[in-house]
């Protein structure tokens, strides 16, 4: 006789959330990929694969799950611990500020500060009406999450959406067509602007990787699942920050602004770059984690 499993044992959401916090503490798993504790990442996990709005689970909590759902349940709880994946790359979705993308391993999983400012606080990112904005560049674009919530801001504007990794822009692409924007948004394998040439924008944002070489040799299995390309920032991080703010002037209309998320790099980048007039900006989860920076703010490139 088999001894009995957790799906025979465990009857309610509840059951499933406990049982989920207990293996995720039990296994130290490590958080940051949209959730920061065992309960609210066991929350995401059961929700999203029980297909529901994962924002509250009390409305669940005495719910019975069918014996299909408590398998589908355990195997993704199962497959946190023993892969240490992130929960996204199990469940396939992610979310910011409600807005789910398709994700898989070939991006990272989305969780910019930009993302809560697009939907937030439009009017920070530019000194004109949303209405009228016409040009944006997402670079750096990943699953295409900040072009897509640019696109749905800014309702006037075009979006280039660039990444210099053709597995990212496949990833792009679905979510592009499962918002129904592909005739609003272009993906353009780029390294940053080189294949930009001529093309300037209202808004450029950028999350580049600006994590340094050490901090990636020492990541947890859950960072290590995703793709290098992009996390790593080069030995201080600032690699691709620096081509940026170096060639973001000539990619700007007048009256244009850059906004770049950055970690904890303002302090450096205020001493490199004392003449820049960053402006920081804070969101719900960061302080000072992404800068603003107005087109004549920028460095003029030589012979421009
Ligand atoms: C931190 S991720 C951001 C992804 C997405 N914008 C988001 O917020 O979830 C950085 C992205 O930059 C891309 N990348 C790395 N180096 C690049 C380069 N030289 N030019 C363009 N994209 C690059 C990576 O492929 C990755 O998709």
């Amino acid at each position: 006789m088999t001894s009995p499993t957790p799906v025979d044992d465990l009857v309610t959401v509840r059951d499933w959330l406990r049982y989920a916090v207990s293996r995720f503490n039990e296994a130290a798993l490590v958080y940051g990929h949209g959730t920061d504790t065992a309960l609210d990442e066991a929350a995401f996990i059961i929700l999203a694969t029980l297909h529901l709005d994962i924002d509250d689970v009390d409305p669940w909590l005495d719910a019975r799950l069918t014996s299909a759902e408590r398998r589908a349940v355990f195997h993704a709880i199962d497959q946190r611990v023993v892969t240490r994946k992130p929960a996204s790359y199990i469940t396939g979705v992610a979310y910011i500020a409600g807005n789910k993308f398709h994700v898989d391993e070939r991006v990272i999983v989305p969780r910019s500060f930009i993302g809560e400012l697009l939907t937030r606080d439009e009017q920070i990112l530019t000194a004109a009406e949303p209405w009228r904005i016409h040009r944006i560049l997402d670079l750096c674009t990943g699953s295409g999450c900040l072009a897509i919530l640019a696109a749905l801001t800014f309702p006037n504007a075009t979006v280039d959406a660039a990444d210099l990794s053709a597995d990212a822009l496949e990833v792009a692409k679905i979510n592009v067509a499962d918002y129904g924007l592909e005739d609003r948004i272009r993906l353009v394998k780029s390294d940053l602007f080189k294949s930009l040439e001529g093309e300037r924008y209202d808004i450029i944002i950028c999350n580049p990787p600006y994590v340094t070489s050490d901090a990636v040799a020492a990541f947890p299995p859950e960072y290590r699942a995703e793709p290098q390309l992009a996390h790593l920032g080069g030995d201080d991080g600032l690699d691709l920050i620096r081509r940026v703010l170096k060639d973001a002037r000539g990619h700007l209309a007048p009256g244009g602004n850059l906004i770049v998320e950055v970690g904890q790099a303002n302090e450096a980048l205020d001493a490199e770059f004392p003449d820049l007039p960053f402006l920081w900006l804070d969101t719900e989860g960061s302080e000072g984690e992404v800068f603003a920076l107005p087109v004549t703010g920028l460095p003029k490139q030589k012979g421009r």
